[in-house]
């Protein structure tokens, strides 16, 4: 019996996604990868992480081929990657890495992905607002959106690329025109600026950072990051006493709170791009 064309489709999806061409590690390789299984063959989620070779990129491929919920972890970015990915397939946990370089591979590095992270870009540099990063970041999003749309629709979409406050709407307006938008699948990562008011608080208030939880709503930019400090205790009853704050301190946490990004790029003063407590951020 002939397999139907629907059978045959799925079966060159599957195919290209188990087995994506990679140039950079196929050529004069006595492995092929075509000859390789995937490590205990357990399903799982399948993860790409575009912009895979920077600052964020990298330690954040290490974390998540350390989340045993990942079976496979696709990492793709214009420069560095054959490198990136050969250090992190070394790490000894389940998902099963592959390396993509360059936009003529972007399709494989997406075909069935269930999640893609995309933290690509430039990183702005001390004097810049994450604003300044949106001529070139806008078109990088652009494009690795209309790639998300044709090879994995369905795939849960996470931004980190700033100006993340237009960074996601890019991305929404991408998707509607593909018609295949769905705004429970988008989000831009703003968790570091909880990371950052959970510190901060704990420091004025003398508690370990763990048990604090400040809900913080809004954007990922100066001051439409809100932190909520009135709605901290209700949840910590066990904080004693109750943990308001004067108006001095309100107006210092506001502060550091929403400025905590030009905090740390001032600090590095360009040296080293990545903020790392993003990678806490990022932990599940
Ligand atoms: P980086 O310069 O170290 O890394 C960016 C990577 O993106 C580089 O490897 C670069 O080659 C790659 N890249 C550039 N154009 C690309 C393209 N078209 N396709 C694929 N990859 C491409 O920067 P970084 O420190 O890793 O920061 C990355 C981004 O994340 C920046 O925009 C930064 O502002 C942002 N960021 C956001 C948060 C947040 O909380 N949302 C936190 C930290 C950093
Ligand atoms: C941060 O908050 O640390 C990131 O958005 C990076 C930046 O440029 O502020």
């Amino acid at each position: 019996m002939q397999p139907s064309a629907d059978v045959n489709q799925r079966i060159a999806r599957i195919s290209a996604h188990l087995n994506p061409p990679n140039l950079q590690m196929e050529e004069g390789s006595e492995l092929r990868r075509a000859n390789c299984r995937a490590k205990g063959g357990s399903p799982g989620f399948k993860v790409a992480i575009l912009g895979a070779a920077g600052g964020i990129g990298q330690p954040l491929a290490m974390l998540v081929k350390m989340n045993p919920l990942v079976s496979v972890l696709h990492l793709y970015d214009v420069v560095n990657t054959p490198g990136v990915t050969a250090d992190i397939s070394h790490m000894d946990t389940g998902a099963v890495v592959r390396g993509f370089l360059g936009q003529q591979q972007l399709e494989d590095a997406l075909t069935g992905m269930d999640l893609v992270i995309i933290p690509a870009s430039g990183p702005r540099k001390p004097g810049m607002t994450r604003d300044d990063l949106f001529n070139s970041n806008a078109g990088i999003v652009k494009t690795l959106c209309e790639g998300i749309a044709k090879c994995c629709p369905k795939a849960i979409v996470n931004l980190i690329s700033n100006p993340v406050n237009s960074t996601v709407p890019i991305a929404a307006e991408v998707f509607k025109k593909a018609g295949t938008y769905d705004p429970t699948r988008l989000m831009g990562v703003t968790m570091l600026d909880v990371v950052r008011a959970n510190t901060f608080v704990a420091e004025v208030l003398g508690l370990d950072p763990r048990e604090v939880d400040v809900p913080v709503v809004g954007g990922h930019a100066g001051f439409t990051i809100l932190p909520l400090l009135s709605q901290i205790c209700p949840q910590f009853i066990q904080v004693k006493p109750s943990c308001s704050f004067t108006p001095q301190e309100t107006e210092y946490l506001t502060a550091r709170i929403q400025n905590g990004g030009r905090e740390v790029v001032e600090a590095k003063a360009g040296a080293v791009s990545a903020t790392l407590s993003m990678m806490h951020a990022c932990e599940p």
